[in-house]
C-alpha cells in the first residue's frame, strides 16, 4: 500500500451534511447539537472533521494472501451519530482480479453480520491489479484512495472524504466521484437515468411492496450497486456495496463543486467491490461474473406474454385468447394471476370458477402456448383444511419471532412461535423462511405436487419482499404489530419510513417485523439483516423445485423482489406501475437499470397496471413493450380488460410490433446466450459504445438491443413525431434501409399512432426469421441476415441457436460468426449443427450497398439475376438464396 500525500490531506468534511434524524430534509440547530459526531455551521448540521470523528491507523499494514490489511482506531470515543462506534476496525483489501478490487471495513474483534449470498471469486489474486490502493500514514486519520492505474487523468474509482463512521446500526462512508454520469442504485423510480448532484438527492434501498412512483422510496428489490462514467476519458467502473441491511445513498456535491456520493448502511461491514472495466460491457460483465452470469430464459419466453390480475373464470382467459387469435396477434405466454387459486391459496384451484383449469392448460397448450402461474409466499394458517400448509408446518419451515417474548398474547398455540401476518386469504398467514434448505425441500415437494394436477410451465413469485398488509397499523385484526425494539425502531431507519398515511412510518411497514428468526440450517439470522433476501431466497428455492419439475429444461421464473445476483435465476418485471405517460418512461430507465443489475429479462406491466389506459396510450406501450426483453400486458383487478384485441387500432399496431418483435427473436436470443455465457447486458444504453459523448450519456428516451437494435418509442400524449439523437455511425431505418442519420446528430422522426422509431446500427448484422404467431411456429421458418454497413462497408454479427428449452451445453448448441468485409459475406458454424437441421437461410438485406453489384455469387455459383435487387433509391441490396444454416457459407458482390 502507498501512502497518502499532501494532496490527500484537505478536509472537505464540512460539505457532509450530518443525516438527520428520522429523515427529515432539515434539522434544527437544536437537533444537531444531540449528535456528537455533527457541527452547526451557516445553518447546515455537517459531520465533524475527520481528525475529529474518524479513525486513525495504528500500526503497520501487513500484507496478506490477497493483499493487505491495516487497524483502525477511534480516534474520539465521544464522536458518535446514532449509538455506540466500533473502536478498533480492520480495512482489508482483496486482490482479486486485475479489474476487480474488495474493499472491507469490519469490527476487528466482534464478527458481525456479512451477507450470506454466494459470490463468485478467483481461485487466486491477480498479480497484475490495474488499480492502486492508497491510505493514509500510521497514526494518521484515516482515508483511502482506490485509483486507475496509468489513467491518464488519473481516474479516481473510491476517494474516502472526511470521517468513516462505523456504529453497531449506523455505518457512513462518503467518496468523490470522478464526474457526475452516476447510473445504477435501485430499486428505485428514477425519474432520469443519470442522477442528479444538486440539490442533493437521497434514495433508501430496502426490499418493499411499493407502488412505482416517483417520491425516492425504496422499492421491491434490494441493488446497492452503481456505474460512474469519467466522460472525459471515456472509462467506466462500477462499485457494489454488498449490504443487505436498510441502504441509503446520497448525491451532492462538495464545496468545491466536486461530486460526491454517501453511502449509508443501518447493519453488517462496510464491503466494496470495485470493478474496473474500462467499457460498460466490460463493467458489466465483470460484474456478473461475481455475482452470476444471467439465466438463459428459454425461447417461448422471449414471447409476448398476456396476463391480468381479475380474470373472473377461465372462459374469461379463453375469449381473451380468443380475440388475440383472431386479430393475428402473436402471443407465446398467457398467465394466471391469484384469480384462479381456491380462496386464494397456493398449490389449489378453485373447484367452481376455474374447475377445468386443467383442461384450459391444455387447451393453451395445443395452441402452443406456455402458462406461468402466480404463487404468493404467504401460506394461509389453517392447517387442518390446507395440507400445504399443515405439511410446511410439520416441517417447520416458517419464519419465527426472534423471541417468544413478542408472539402476540392472543395467539392460537397451534401457530407456534410463527410471525403471523396477513395478505390475500381471507385468514392469517405464515412466511416460509426460504433460506432454510428444509423449506426449499418441502416448496420443491408441493411445486411437484401441484404439478401432477397442473401442468404449468413457469412460476410467477409475487409478493416475496415479503408483503404483509397493515403492519404496525392495527386496523384489522390480525394486523402485524412490530415491538420497539433496536431492529424494529432502529435508530436511524432511514428515508425509507417517510411513507404516506396507508403504511406505517416505521421500516416494517407492509412487510414483517424485523424482529424475526431465520436460518440456513447453520446460522441463525435477524430479519432485519436478511430481510431483502426474502425474494432472492425464495427465487433459489423455485428454482431448484422447477429443476426438479422440469428436469433437464431451464426453469422460468418472474420475481418481483430481487438481490443481488438475483439475475442468475429468474427474470423480473418492474412492480405495480400505473397508466399514465410517465411511467412509460421510468420503465425504460427501469429496464436499462436492470441490465446493469445483471437482470436482463426484464419489462414493466404494458398499459399500465393500476389506472385504465386510453387506446393512444395502450398503443404507444404495446409498441414500447414490444422491445422489453420480458414483454408482458397486466392488470389490476378492477380494471377493464386491456389486452390489446380490445381496440382494433391498438390490436392492428401491436400485431405489426409484435410481429417485428418475433422477426428479430434469433438476434435477441443470441444476446440473452451471449449475456448467459458472459455476462454482457441485452438492453443498453447509448452511451455504452459513446462513454465521452456528453448528449448519449443523458439519453433515457432511446435504447439499443445490443449494439445492433436503436428504439426511440414515443413516451407522451398526442405526438406524432420526435427528436431521436443518433450516436455516431450510420443509422438505418430498420424495416426500410434507409439510411436514416450518420451521427452524431439529432433529427425530428414522424412517429404517428401506428409507428415506433426502430433502427438499425451501421456495422452489425442482425440474423432474423420470418415471424409468426406463436415461437413455436416461427422457429422453424425460413432465416435472414439483415447487413447494415458500416461507413467501412463492413459489418458483424452471431446466430446463437439451440432447442430453445433445454439446460445449456455448449457442445449440443448452434453458434455461427458472420461477417461482412470486401464485399464478401461470410457465415462460419463454429459447432454443433444438429439445433439447425433442415433450417434454411433465404434473404440476405444490405443496408447501406453505395451501388448496385455486377452480380451476386453464393457459395462459387452465379445468382439468377431474377434472385436479386438493387434499389437505387435506398441503397438497399436484397438476395433471395437458399441454403442451409448448417453449413458455411460465403456470398460475394461482384
Ligand atoms: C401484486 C403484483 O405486483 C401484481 O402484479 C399482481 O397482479 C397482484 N399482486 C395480485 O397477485
Amino acid at each position: 500500500s502507498l501512502l497518502l500525500n499532501g494532496a490527500h490531506s484537505q478536509d472537505l468534511s464540512t460539505s457532509i451534511e450530518c443525516p438527520f434524524p428520522e429523515g427529515q430534509d432539515v434539522a434544527s440547530e437544536n437537533e444537531c447539537a444531540k449528535y456528537s459526531a455533527c457541527a452547526w455551521t451557516d445553518g447546515v448540521c455537517h459531520m465533524r472533521s475527520n481528525a475529529e470523528a474518524g479513525y486513525a491507523v495504528k500500526g503497520q499494514s501487513q500484507s496478506t494472501e490477497r493483499g493487505f490489511k491495516m487497524s483502525l482506531e477511534k480516534i474520539d470515543r465521544a464522536m458518535t451519530l446514532y449509538g455506540t462506534d466500533v473502536m478498533a476496525l480492520v480495512f482489508e483489501v482483496i486482490y482479486h482480479e486485475d479489474y476487480h478490487v474488495q474493499i472491507k471495513l469490519y469490527d476487528a474483534l466482534n464478527p458481525r453480520y456479512e451477507v450470506p449470498v454466494p459470490l463468485t471469486l478467483p481461485e487466486a489474486a491477480t498479480e497484475n491489479p490495474l488499480f492502486v490502493v492508497t491510505t493514509s500514514a500510521e497514526n494518521q486519520p484515516f482515508q483511502f484512495k482506490v485509483e486507475r492505474l496509468g489513467g491518464t487523468s488519473g481516474d479516481q474509482l473510491f476517494q474516502s472524504v472526511g470521517a468513516i463512521t462505523f456504529e453497531d446500526q449506523f455505518l457512513q462512508i462518503t467518496t468523490t466521484l470522478s464526474s457526475t454520469y452516476f447510473y445504477g442504485m435501485g430499486e428505485n423510480t428514477h425519474s432520469t437515468l443519470k442522477h442528479m448532484f444538486s440539490p442533493r438527492d437521497t434514495f433508501p434501498i430496502f426490499a418493499r411492496d411499493h407502488l412505482v412512483a416517483e417520491g425516492h422510496l425504496n422499492e421491491y428489490g434490494h441493488h446497492p450497486y452503481y456505474i460512474v462514467v469519467n466522460n472525459n476519458t471515456g472509462d467506466v467502473h462500477s462499485v457494489l456495496l454488498f449490504s443487505s441491511n436498510g441502504v441509503e445513498y446520497s448525491t451532492f456535491l462538495l464545496e468545491d463543486g466536486t461530486p460526491a456520493l454517501t453511502l449509508r448502511t443501518i447493519g453488517g461491514i462496510v464491503d466494496l467491490h470495485i470493478f474496473l472495466g474500462p467499457t460498460l460491457e466490460d463493467v458489466n460483465q465483470q460484474y456478473s461474473k461475481m455475482v452470476g452470469f444471467p439465466a438463459f430464459p428459454p425461447y417461448w419466453t422471449l414471447g409476448f406474454h398476456i396476463a391480468r390480475w381479475g380474470y373472473a373464470n377461465t372462459t374469461h382467459v379463453r375469449e381473451v385468447r380468443e380475440r388475440t387469435k383472431a386479430m393475428g396477434i402473436p402471443q407465446d405466454g398467457q398467465t394466471l394471476d391469484i384469480d384462479y387459486m381456491y380462496r386464494n391459496r397456493d398449490f389449489t384451484y378453485d373447484p367452481v370458477d376455474w374447475a377445468d383449469l386443467p383442461d384450459l392448460l391444455q387447451e393453451l397448450h395445443n395452441d402452443d402456448l406456455k402458462v406461468t402461474l402466480i404463487l404468493d409466499p404467504a401460506l394461509v394458517v389453517d392447517w387442518d383444511n390446507y395440507p400445504p400448509g399443515q405439511r410446511g408446518k410439520d416441517a417447520d419451515v416458517y419464519l419465527k419471532w426472534l423471541s417468544s417474548a413478542y408472539i402476540p398474547e392472543d395467539q392460537d398455540p397451534s401457530w407456534n412461535d410463527y410471525m403471523v401476518g396477513r395478505v390475500w386469504p381471507d385468514l392469517p398467514v405464515v412466511f416460509p423462511d426460504f433460506l432454510n434448505p428444509v423449506t426449499q425441500r418441502w416448496w420443491a415437494d408441493e411445486l411437484i405436487l401441484f404439478r401432477q394436477n397442473v401442468s404449468y410451465d413457469a412460476i410467477w413469485i409475487d409478493m416475496n419482499e415479503p408483503s404483509n398488509f397493515g403492519t404496525n397499523l392495527n386496523e384489522f385484526q390480525h394486523d402485524l404489530m412490530c415491538p420497539n425494539n433496536t431492529w424494529d425502531t432502529p435508530p436511524y431507519p432511514t428515508k425509507m419510513v417517510r411513507v404516506g398515511p396507508s403504511l406505517s412510518r416505521r421500516i416494517s411497514a407492509q412487510t414483517v417485523c424485523m424482529s424475526g428468526n431465520q436460518t440456513d440450517g447453520n446460522e441463525i439470522y435477524l430479519h432485519y439483516d436478511v430481510h431483502s433476501l426474502y425474494g432472492w431466497s425464495e427465487t433459489v428455492a423455485t428454482y431448484k423445485g422447477l429443476q426438479e419439475v422440469l428436469s433437464g429444461k431451464r426453469p422460468v421464473i418472474l420475481s418481483r423482489s430481487t438481490f443481488v445476483g438475483s439475475g442468475q435465476y429468474t427474470a423480473h418485471w418492474l412492480g405495480d406501475n400505473s397508466a399514465l405517460w410517465n411511467h412509460l418512461k421510468f420503465s425504460v430507465i427501469g429496464m436499462l437499470e436492470f441490465n446493469f443489475f445483471g437482470i436482463p429479462m426484464v419489462g414493466s406491466d404494458i398499459c399500465g397496471f393500476n389506472l385504465t389506459p386510453g387506446l393512444e396510450m395502450c398503443a404507444r406501450w404495446m409498441e414500447l413493450g414490444a422491445f422489453y426483453p420480458f414483454s408482458r400486458n397486466h392488470n389490476m383487478r378492477g380494471m377493464p380488460d386491456q389486452d390489446p384485441g380490445m381496440w382494433p387500432e391498438v390490436a392492428a399496431i401491436s400485431r405489426d410490433i409484435l410481429l417485428l418483435r418475433y422477426q428479430y427473436l434469433p438476434y435477441l436470443y443470441t444476446l440473452f446466450y451471449e449475456s448467459h455465457t458472459s455476462g454482457s447486458s441485452v438492453v443498453r444504453p447509448l452511451f455504452s459504445e459513446h462513454p465521452k459523448d456528453s448528449i448519449a450519456l443523458e439519453v433515457d428516451d432511446q435504447f439499443l438491443w445490443g449494439k445492433g437494435i436503436m428504439v426511440a418509442p414515443v413516451l407522451a400524449k398526442g405526438v406524432t413525431e420526435r427528436d431521436v439523437y443518433f450516436p455516431e455511425g450510420k443509422w438505418y431505418d430498420l424495416n426500410t434501409g434507409v439510411e436514416v442519420a450518420e451521427g452524431p446528430l439529432t433529427l425530428t422522426v414522424p412517429a404517428p399512432l401506428e409507428i415506433i422509431p426502430v433502427y438499425a446500427a451501421g456495422g452489425v448484422v442482425l440474423p432474423y426469421q420470418e415471424p409468426a404467431i406463436t415461437t413455436v411456429q416461427s422457429r422453424n421458418n425460413p432465416f435472414g441476415l439483415t447487413v447494415a454497413l458500416n461507413s467501412s462497408l463492413q459489418a458483424e454479427g452471431r446466430l446463437f441457436w439451440d432447442d430453445g428449452e433445454s439446460v445449456y451445453v455448449e457442445e449440443d448448441t448452434y453458434l455461427a460468426n458472420i461477417t461482412f468485409a470486401n464485399n464478401i459475406l461470410r457465415l462460419e458454424v463454429q459447432r454443433s449443427t444438429l439445433p439447425v437441421t433442415g433450417l434454411t437461410l433465404e434473404t440476405l438485406r444490405f443496408f447501406g450497398y453505395p451501388s448496385s453489384p455486377a452480380e451476386v455469387e453464393v457459395n462459387g455459383s452465379i445468382l439468377d439475376p431474377g434472385q436479386w435487387s438493387y434499389d437505387d433509391a435506398t441503397n438497399v441490396l436484397t438476395a433471395f438464396i437458399s441454403v442451409l444454416l448448417s453449413e458455411n457459407l460465403t456470398v460475394m458482390l461482384l
